[in-house]
């Protein structure tokens, strides 16, 4: 199969005519669901059958065993996982409590954008990529930990190698479990076991950061309770230590951890890419979701989480971008517990289950201009009525059933944040001008293959950055207290005070400044009380002096 699963496996559905496609990867049999009829019958009508997750050599290798959420098997333990993570975790309650993590972060990464365009004067270039990353990075770690991890920068350097190199279920290894000689060449799953040897390690530390500061809290303020996501799973973890049925012992933490920032880091920030790469290419959506964005919040300061309530064709361009990139094309694989028929075909209990969800999002079957970037046909019939919360089977990026994602609220949140924060403080622009390229790379998702470089122009100062310049004005305004001091000592005049003397103009006070705009030009005068030759001329008792300073 060519790397981009998604686009071969739509091409060979369109080809044939296949809503439902059987393949024989290797030993692995597997069936491609490519029709909205066929995916709301592997998704909603025979739910249960397609529930589990297949367990791949490499899945194994990564996926702690499938201890955690995303690949436990169908049963009783990923139930109380699964409960655990929406009634606990990812809950509208706790998102809606995150929300100061959000702003801080969001605050941050317009305040390294803005430091980054002033640094590099007109023109220029923001690694968008890079920020945007050390955004959903930080936030989601923020959310977990209630602070910032010690190892981060590590951490986000590890991942970022892994999710480049792992693309779990369709190395030679995984398609050929049983030949041990195709696994050594395919050479994937030491890779895979060395990224899950790292990535544990930091898990680890986090954990451990984690307990440190909690019970330094404890000791000082009583306990930070649930204020953070690792405090709500130690609670569990210790309120659950006497149930026979369900233990969440340390492998089972360290994995639903891995699974929220696995889950939520890498999706949110490649749909967040896209949407300013679609935006770019769309001169005419950009300005009216600028405009939006920038007429709700008039002027303020900072976008906070009330607006976005306000920001509709924001929402729309989220949307829009899921439509044509989801993240998770192939949405994450299923297994086919027992045979089953779906649209007339028998799939054999044991198939591996692939929905191509991508492909729906583009078929048009079910969409008008299907490859045209339009956020505003979600404004329109029939497209108005339109969720991606697992109702119509033609949009799922979050899949749909009991295995969609859980965490819906909690990406809208923060892809919705930074998108707005981004477009309100700055103009972007291509560094060179011509088209700019949207080449694909498979992973773990489907990211833009190149970092995506864009030149911004600050619009709205961000919070931070005014606090910065705040910080250069008060130095600067001790700077001509004490000019100002000298000056009174030199002339002997104690009238002269900074309000006369700036006259209402703002101007720095350093030294050269004081050169160019001395604020009272010709001093203060003098008289001369008694006649006196000064260079070769007498001045007359009596005379008026005007020094001429400036
Ligand atoms: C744009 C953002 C996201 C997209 C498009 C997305 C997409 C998906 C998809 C397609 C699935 C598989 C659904 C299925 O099999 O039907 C999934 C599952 C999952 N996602 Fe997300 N996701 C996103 C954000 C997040 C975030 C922010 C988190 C956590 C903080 C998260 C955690 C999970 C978990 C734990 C599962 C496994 C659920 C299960 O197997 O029961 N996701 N996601």
């Amino acid at each position: 199969m060519k790397p981009l699963a998604h686009r071969t496996l739509a091409d060979l559905a369109r080809r044939h005519n296949a809503p439902v496609m059987y393949l024989q990867l290797g030993e692995v049999p597997a069936v491609v669901i490519s029709s909205r009829d066929a995916a709301r019958e592997v998704l909603k009508t025979h739910d249960t059958v397609f529930a589990s997750r297949p367990m791949s050599l490499s899945m194994r290798a990564t996926a702690n065993e499938g201890l955690g959420i995303a690949f436990s098997p169908y049963g009783r333990r990923w139930r109380h996982l699964r409960k655990m993570c929406t009634v606990e975790l990812l809950s509208a309650a706790r998102v809606r409590s995150l929300r100061a993590v959000r702003e801080d972060e969001a605050a941050r990464l317009v305040a390294a954008v803005a430091a980054e365009c002033r640094r590099g004067g007109a023109g220029a270039r923001v690694n968008v990529s890079a920020r945007v990353a050390a955004f959903v990075a930080d936030s989601v770690l923020r959310a977990i930990l209630g602070e910032r991890f010690s190892r981060r920068d590590e951490f986000l350097q590890v991942l970022e190698e892994g999710l480049r190199s792992i693309k779990p279920g369709t190395s030679l290894g995984d398609m050929f479990p049983s030949s041990r000689l195709l696994r050594a060449i395919s050479g994937t799953f030491s890779k895979d076991r060395e990224f899950h040897r790292k990535i544990g390690e930091l898990v680890n530390c986090a954990i451990d950061q984690h307990r440190d500061r909690r019970e330094r809290s404890t000791n000082t303020t009583g306990g930070d309770g649930d204020k953070d996501l690792m405090g709500v799973l130690l609670r569990i973890e210790q309120e659950e230590g006497d149930d026979p049925d369900f233990q969440l012992d340390t492998g089972t933490l360290k994995a639903v951890i891995l699974d929220l920032f696995g889950g939520g880091s890498e999706t949110t920030g490649t749909t967040l890419l896209w949407s300013i790469s679609e935006l770019m290419r769309n001169p005419t959506v950009m300005q009216r979701a600028q405009e939006e964005v920038r007429h709700v919040l008039q002027g303020k300061e900072r976008v906070d989480e009330d607006d976005l309530t306000s920001l509709k064709f924001l929402r729309l361009v989220i949307m829009e971008t899921l439509r044509l990139h989801a993240p998770t094309p192939l949405l994450m694989p299923r297994e086919c517990t027992e045979r089953c028929n779906i649209s007339g075909f028998d799939v054999p209990q044991g198939a591996l289950v692939l929905v191509n969800a991508w492909w729906m999002g583009r078929d048009p079957t079910y969409w008008d201009q299907p490859e045209e970037f339009k956020p505003e046909r979600f404004e329109q019939a029939p497209y108005s009525n339109m969720d991606f919360r697992g109702t119509d089977f033609e949009y799922i990026p979050f899949g749909a059933g009991r295995r969609m994602c859980p965490a819906i609220a909690f990406a809208e949140a923060n892809m919705e944040l930074a998108l707005a924060s981004l477009l309100y403080h700055f103009d972007w622009k291509l560094p060179s001008g011509g088209e700019l390229d949207m080449e694909e790379e498979m992973g773990i998702t489907v990211r833009r293959k190149r970092d995506l470089y864009l030149c911004p122009t600050i619009i709205h100062a961000p919070t931070k950055e005014r606090e910065r310049l705040g910080a250069a004005k008060k130095n600067e305004d001790e700077k001509w207290n004490r000019a100002s001091e000298l000056y009174r000592n030199f002339t002997g005049n104690s009238s002269i005070s900074q309000e006369k003397c700036r006259n209402g103009e703002k101007f720095p006070h350093s030294k050269q400044a004081l050169r160019l705009h001395a604020s009272t030009p010709l001093l203060m005068p003098r008289e001369c009380t008694e006649r006196c030759n000064i260079s070769g001329f007498d001045v007359p008792q009596g005379a008026l002096l005007l020094v001429n300073a400036w």
